[in-house]
């Protein structure tokens, strides 16, 4: 089907059909075939993109330039302290500022009103790279791999979230999930569900689309008969670094370790993660908490993260085709 998405900002999953949303991801996989097959075609010459980031990124940043690049774009990056955005110039006036000057805006930052601000205000499209409460673009990446690695259809893939289920990851991932009728269980403590009303929307979006998304604390449980088992961080960019110890404890019966895979019954189940990812003590941070709590890995375990099953870094890969998809289809 051929969809018109022209102009179209992405600020939130809610704000798509499912028709667009798998316009797009199939729309990414036509593109990943053509770069691979050297038979790109460039719709995006002249135009120019800023990259706002209130918080640092790779995958993110480096998606937005190559999928600009390799269309034709040019890009501009401000990273946390390269604009007066927050300091001393609001959103509003940033947005009117940068709408004059360029063809788009990717934001990454805290507040998802920030980013809605900027598509309010801005006059062009504006793509949200991530906020507290989402991450929309990751979500299409995710989807399109999870595509590559199953014969079966979106509407007939059964997964599971383990970890904090308020956070922006599995906030996004129970949108799309319910959108794209996708059976979803989440792993997670009672205390760090999502509020009623969030709840609420998402059994809307199940009641017309058929999708599935269910809650529950017993970690077996969410996993049982999973085609893929998702997790991340188990504390988020911008999150505190007191509530370390408290979180950990909360989320330890959700790691993601080899009984864990074994549990889904299914010996084909995938494992998947955002990134970046706590399963090693090899980073500054991941040192850090070693000393501290005594832990070598936290959301995921080394032995997982680094197995057959693990297809971490094709969901990394495909974060560049599926923004490339969101640019062509809005800006192209
Ligand atoms: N997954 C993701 O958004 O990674 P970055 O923080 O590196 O952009
Ligand atoms: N929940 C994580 C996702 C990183 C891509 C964070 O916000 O830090």
């Amino acid at each position: 089907m051929s969809l018109n998405l022209h102009g179209r900002s992405v600020l939130a999953l809610e704000d798509f059909t499912s028709a667009e949303l798998r316009f797009l991801l199939d729309l990414a996989k036509e593109l990943k075939a053509a770069k691979r097959g050297g038979f790109e075609r460039q719709k995006l010459t002249g135009k120019n993109i800023a990259l706002l980031f209130e918080k640092d990124s790779t995958r993110t940043r480096a998606g937005f330039e190559v999928a600009a690049y390799d269309q034709g774009a040019h890009v501009t990056y401000m990273g946390p302290s390269g604009s007066h955005m927050g300091q001393s110039e609001t959103v509003k006036d940033t947005a009117r500022v940068l709408g004059r000057m360029y063809d788009a805006i990717e934001f990454r930052g805290f507040a998802q009103a920030d980013v809605e601000m900027l598509g309010r205000y801005a006059g062009v499209p504006v793509y949200n790279g991530l906020t507290d409460s989402s991450h929309p673009t990751q979500i299409l990446a995710d989807f399109m791999t999870m595509r590559e690695c199953t014969h079966k259809h979106l509407s007939d893939i059964r997964f599971a979230f383990m970890g904090d289920s308020r956070n922006n990851m599995a906030r996004s991932l129970a949108v799309g999930a319910a959108k794209l009728g996708m059976d979803l269980r989440i792993g997670a403590p009672a205390s760090l569900r999502p509020d009623e009303k969030f709840l609420g929307g998402i059994a809307k979006i199940c009641e017309e689309s058929g999708g599935r998304v269910k809650f529950t604390a017993d970690a077996n449980a969410a996993v049982d008969g999973a085609d893929f088992i998702y997790t991340d961080v188990w504390l988020s960019m911008g999150e505190d670094a007191s509530h370390w110890g408290e979180r950990i404890e909360l989320l330890r019966p959700y790691q993601v370790n080899a009984a864990l895979m074994a549990a889904t019954g299914n010996p084909f189940t995938k494992f998947m993660h955002c990134l970046p990812s706590f399963h090693n003590a090899d980073t500054k941070m991941g040192k850090d908490m070693k000393d501290k709590f005594g832990i070598d890995a936290m959301e995921v375990t080394d032995a997982v993260f680094e197995s057959p099953a693990s297809i971490v870094f094709d969901q990394a890969e495909n974060r560049m085709h599926s923004i490339k998809a969101i640019l062509v289809a809005t800006l192209g």
